[in-house]
């Protein structure tokens, strides 16, 4: 089955993300969120980021409009009917996003392939709660998505090798490079990195160093392009504790458990970027 239009369901730093790049591939996109608002606020970040591929000659001017025209942003779920593929990048909560995909389900083709961006939660345990287990599939973009090449892609129990094979397809279409993981919390990625971002979460909390310090040490001593406090401010203090619960739960070691000065930060509000407060301050936002 060839891929034309894509279904992207969520409109935040994700969805948008994973919008703009399937339009900078030249694919339909139907983006939808609940709130007018919501769709709004993404369809202007796509925007401004096929503006700026434009600046940097990424696609033509023609091309930037053609994949303007190609975006249908909406807030019901029936507009999905047109998707070949859905990828789903919502809250990282299982009954939240299970709850998407039952909405979907008798709105969409019977043979499309229903797809989640989730960065930690069981593929199987979400195509299990779908009528389509064979077409259901993890495909796990990164942040910035329009600048990161990894997607992860995670097969469940359940999914048949031809929705492994289309899912390979359509991240490569979009200039990813697609590696293929097997179904276990936090797959590779995740499994790796948020032990690392809480363990310098730990630092902080016992002192060892102050935020600037620690995210010195892994950018000069290790040529990570971001700190792990930086880059938690990035990902969300909040995703990061999601995340962590997930591994924590599910793999039942303590070593996982979420640092309490993270929890702390969540709690107040803290959540990075996002909010102008996280391990830093960011005007921008504030403003
Ligand atoms: N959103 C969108 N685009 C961004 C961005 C952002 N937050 N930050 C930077 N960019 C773009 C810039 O606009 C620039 O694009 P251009 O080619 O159009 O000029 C390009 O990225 C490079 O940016 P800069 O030259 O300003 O900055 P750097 O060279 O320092 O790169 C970075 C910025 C790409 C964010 C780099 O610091 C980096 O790679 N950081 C690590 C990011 C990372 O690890 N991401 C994975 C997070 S984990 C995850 O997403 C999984 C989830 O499950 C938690």
């Amino acid at each position: 089955m060839e891929i034309k239009t894509v279904g992207v369901v969520g409109a935040g730093q994700m969805g948008h993300g994973i919008a703009h790049v399937m339009l900078r591939a030249g694919h339909k996109v139907v983006l939808l969120d609940t709130t007018e608002n919501f769709v709004d606020a993404g369809a202007k970040r796509i925007a401004k980021g096929l503006a700026r591929d434009v600046e940097k000659a990424r696609i033509t001017a023609e091309g930037c409009e053609q994949a303007l025209a190609s975006l249908k942003t909406t807030t019901e779920a029936a507009d999905l009917a047109a998707a070949d593929f859905v990828i789903e990048a919502v809250t990282e909560k299982f009954n939240v996003k299970a709850g998407v995909f039952r909405t979907l389900e008798p709105h969409c083709r019977p043979e499309t392939i229903f797809a989640s961006n989730t960065s930690s939660i069981s593929i199987t345990r979400l195509a299990a709660a779908t009528q389509r287990p064979t077409k259901f599939v993890g495909l796990h973009f990164f942040n910035p998505v329009p600048v990161m090449k990894l997607v992860e892609v995670v097969p469940g129990l359940q999914t048949a090798p031809e929705t492994v094979e289309q899912a390979i397809a359509l991240a490569a279409s979009a200039g990813k490079t697609p590696v293929r993981v097997n179904d276990f919390p936090g797959f590779v990625s995740n499994r790796v990195l948020m032990p690392m971002i809480n363990e310098a979460v730990f630092c902080l909390m016992e002192g060892v160093a102050d935020a600037q310090g620690i995210d010195s040490v892994m950018k000069l001593g290790m040529n990570h392009p971001m700190g792990p406090l930086e880059l938690a401010d990035l990902i969300g203090l909040d995703v990061c504790l999601d995340i962590l619960k997930v591994l924590y739960e599910s793999l039942r070691d303590p070593k996982y458990g979420p640092c309490p000065l993270l929890e702390k930060m969540v709690a107040a509000g803290w959540l990075g970027h996002k909010t102008g407060r996280g391990f830093y301050e960011y005007a921008e936002k504030k403003a």
